[in-house]
């Protein structure tokens, strides 16, 4: 029988009344400033300072990351935002965001029909094959966030239509224990 030794600690949550703060979202993020530099393969709000979004989304999103504390058995902040949208020919390469904590991804503007979700490395080689393990996240549409370790590689393949899509990435830091934060005081 099967005997895991490990479970991978992702998560994934569908935001309610989603239409109505799809909206107020992207009223929001229109008047963002995007920027595209000759590095990105995408545009984002990342490097944009005063994103009004953020109140807004750490708001509504306030259940779900309690709901998500309670699951992960952490108790985390979100620390910041930022949207990233992809246009025809965009993608984005492999990266991970961090060592530790927890990265969400919430899907604003997403066609399951033509868009792809971020595609996950697990940390491991299969054993069986010595191959790289991939794998997508299921049932991904508008609304829903997907929760990872920050340490998963993940990437976008290139959007191949003209319709845009958009995400929100945030990453959240769980508070550490006493002796560990100590232990960081010390060292630095
Ligand atoms: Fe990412």
């Amino acid at each position: 029988m099967k005997a895991p030794l490990f479970e991978y600690p992702s998560f994934l949550y569908e935001v309610s009344d989603w239409e109505f703060k799809k909206k107020g979202l992207l009223n929001r993020i229109n008047k963002q400033k995007f920027i595209r530099t000759e590095l990105q393969t995408f545009e984002t709000d990342r490097q944009t300072a005063g994103k009004t979004y953020v109140n807004y989304l750490s708001v509504f999103l306030e259940d779900i990351l309690d709901e998500f504390c309670q699951e992960a058995r952490v108790t985390c902040s979100m620390t910041d935002a930022w949207c990233v949208r992809y246009h025809k020919g965009d993608h984005q390469d492999i990266h991970n965001h961090r060592g530790w904590g927890f990265s969400g991804v919430l899907y604003v503007e997403f066609d399951p029909q033509v868009h792809k979700p971020a595609c996950y490395m697990a940390p491991w080689q299969d054993p069986r094959s010595d191959t790289t393990y991939l794998t997508y996240p299921q049932n991904i549409k508008e609304g829903t966030l997907f929760i990872s370790p920050s340490f998963t590689h993940h990437y976008v393949s290139p959007v191949n239509v003209r319709k845009p899509r958009t995400v929100i990435s945030f990453d959240l830091l769980p508070s550490l224990s006493t002796h560990q934060t100590e232990r960081i005081v010390n060292e630095s």
